[in-house]
């Protein structure tokens, strides 16, 4: 696992933006899957610039998601599907065609799940995913105690990650969905290259234990230490529980 301390957020993103124009450059259908939140922003602010001063042709770049809400109604603002649409299909201009992501108001979750992992694969794989981590170590929505060979499926939210993304559903927890579907971490960890983002001093403990910490489904960023290439690039606060 190799580690990049940078000085701040921008900063961040702009180095993992330059990391997905390479990318692009060597393979413009790349496979790129996308995190949601808030820590991410600053990448997709950083890559849409740069290909937008025409660094790389990224109109070709396919899109994928991490996770999605279970429950919400079709184009429902805070859907992740809506939300990638917004901050990282659309300003790319890239058609809906190039984009994925798992069925969030299927009848049969489960089948929906499976499905997402099966056109992840015929896809050819994810090149690039990008993560965020949650104060206690999730990615994706696989919270602690997730199996770290689990593939896409269904999960309760625990309440910290409802209390945490009620900030998206106006303030309002009762809005916030209870369940929803992640790709599993064995399913991240098909990705071809990891690139965890972290910044803040509130996300100091997790990378702590993601970097330095035991391989445990205690804390399941953990598992990129699996991984023969991730990526964690973190700002000084969130570097700042490190050894
Ligand atoms: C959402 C996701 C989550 C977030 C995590 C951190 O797609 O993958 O694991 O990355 O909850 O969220 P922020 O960046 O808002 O602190």
């Amino acid at each position: 696992m190799e580690v990049v301390i940078v000085k701040d957020a921008k900063a961040g993103g702009e180095l993992i933006a330059g990391a997905i124009v390479d990318l692009l450059a060597r393979k413009p259908d790349a496979l790129l899957g996308v995190a949601t939140g808030s820590t991410p922003l600053p990448i997709y602010d950083a890559l849409v610039a740069q290909v937008n001063a025409g660094a790389v042709d990224a109109s070709k770049a396919r899109i994928c998601q991490l996770d999605e809400y279970v429950g919400l109604p079709a184009g429902h603002p805070e859907s992740y599907r809506a939300t990638v649409l917004r901050q990282v299909v659309e300003p790319l201009g890239l058609p809906e065609s190039q984009f994925m992501g798992p069925d969030g108001s299927a009848e049969d979750v489960q089948a929906a799940c499976d499905a997402y992992d099966e056109a992840l694969a015929a896809a050819g794989g994810v090149d690039l995913q990008i993560l965020g981590i949650g104060t206690d170590g999730h990615i994706g929505f696989n919270e602690p105690c997730s199996s770290l060979a689990s593939r896409t499926r269904i999960k309760t939210l625990i309440e910290q990650t409802r209390i945490d993304n009620a900030r998206f559903f106006d303030n309002d927890i009762d809005q916030v969905p209870h369940h929803v579907i992640t790709q599993g971490i064995g399913t991240i960890l098909d990705a071809r290259h990891l690139v965890l983002l972290a910044t803040g001093e509130g996300k100091a403990e997790a990378v702590a234990q993601t970097v330095e910490g035991p391989v445990s489904s205690l804390v399941p960023a953990s598992a990129l230490q699996l991984h023969r290439h991730a990526t964690v690039v973190v700002d000084e606060a969130a570097a700042s529980k490190l050894k």
